[in-house]
């Protein structure tokens, strides 16, 4: 089980290593994308279709219109998003469920490479990009044709799966199944500030929420790793680990550009016990958990998030088994230049029930 799916990258890994998997995360987006690229398809009529939109030189006007979001409108200009439509228009009439997912997935991964907007850093940047609108369609093809390449050379290798690998909707602070599960191998947002409802907020707003109303309802209840999410659920029963007490009060007298910083750090260790308990209820005796997880640094201070997360799984029940050291990742430019080359630890944090 993977309580924050993401992209899918461990149930595809689950897939390929023939073990039953379920995931689960807040984001639409992500839940649709995990469940496609765990997909079976038909090859042929895959190939069928890309080539019936190969074929297409005329377009019809788009019967439908983008919500009105101030977003959308810096990331593409009028004909851009009239091409985008027509496209849109054309994958909703197949009528094959699979290839039609198949075919949206490809047009979703396309949004950014033809919009004026760039993922950087944890932000989605406006930059500017000249997109010719004529090249929309071939990029798109271009796309699926890759895709196809990846499904049927996977499909080489591996035959027909013959494992039941799926994702819901959910949030990992109360997972809504009563399934029990052997082992948990997940990655939960790290405390960095990076919100993944404007990280993937063309794809959501495309296709997934209405309007920035319903965007901004995400933003509030996705974990508390970054500044804008709200406290969402009561959390009873935890008490502040004695270190990550200790950074905040020396955080608190040095002073931090952003104080908010200092809620969300203390939320997000609230969130991730609620997490670790959930996890905790759904696993079997014996089972064990994985958490990849990295440490931050903020004003100088490097709070080891691997080590408090450790400590906070014996208050939800969890047995702390180890923590690997899987990489060093560098800090953002901003605090290069006063902190100079200081990279955190990412780390997989073990315990078993
Ligand atoms: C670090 S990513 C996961 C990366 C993933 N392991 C992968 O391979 O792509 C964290 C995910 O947690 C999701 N998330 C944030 N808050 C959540 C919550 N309360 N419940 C479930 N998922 C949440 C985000 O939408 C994001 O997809």
């Amino acid at each position: 089980m993977d309580s924050f799916c993401g992209g899918g990258t461990t149930l595809l890994a689950c897939k390929h290593a023939g073990v039953n998997a379920h995931g689960f995360d807040i984001l639409p987006f992500s839940v649709f994308l995990s469940n496609v690229k765990t997909k079976e398809f038909d090859i042929e009529n895959l190939k069928e279709t890309n080539k019936k939109f190969g074929e297409i030189n005329k377009w019809t006007t788009p019967s439908s219109a983008l919500p009105d979001i101030l977003l959308l409108k810096k990331a593409f200009n009028k004909e851009t998003e009239q091409q985008l439509l027509q496209i849109k228009e054309q994958i909703m009439q197949i009528e094959d469920v699979e290839t039609r997912d198949f075919f949206n997935l490809g047009f979703l991964s396309i949004l950014e490479s033809v919009s004026n907007t760039s993922k950087s850093g944890g932000f989605l940047r406006i930059v500017d990009r000249n997109i010719q609108v004529e090249e929309i369609k071939n990029l798109f093809l271009d796309r699926i044709q890759k895709m196809i390449i990846d499904v049927d050379s996977y499909k080489k290798i591996n035959g027909q799966a013959k494992t039941e690998v799926r994702a819901f909707h959910g949030d990992a602070r109360e997972i809504p199944t009563t399934n029990m599960y052997d082992a948990i191998i997940t990655s939960p947002p790290y405390p960095n500030r990076h919100d993944y409802t404007r990280i993937y907020a063309l794809e959501l707003v495309f296709d997934f929420v209405k309007d920035n109303d319903e965007l901004k309802k995400i933003r509030y209840d996705t974990l508390r790793s970054h500044v804008e999410a709200r406290q969402k659920y009561e959390v009873n029963g935890y008490k502040i680990d004695p270190t990550l007490k200790q950074l905040i009060n020396q955080m608190e007298k040095n002073g931090v550009n952003n104080p908010q910083v200092i809620d969300m750090l203390k939320g997000y260790f609230e969130d991730m016990y609620l997490a670790l308990l959930e996890m905790s209820s759904h696993l079997n005796k014996n089972g064990k958990v994985a958490l990849v997880v990295s440490n931050v640094r903020f004003a100088g201070i490097n709070i080891p998030v691997d080590e408090i997360l450790s400590e906070i799984g014996k208050q939800a029940g969890l047995k702390p088994k180890g923590i690997w050291l899987a990489r060093y990742r560098g800090n953002s430019s901003q605090q290069m230049k006063t902190y100079r080359r200081t990279p955190s630890r990412e780390s997989i944090v073990i315990w078993e029930k």
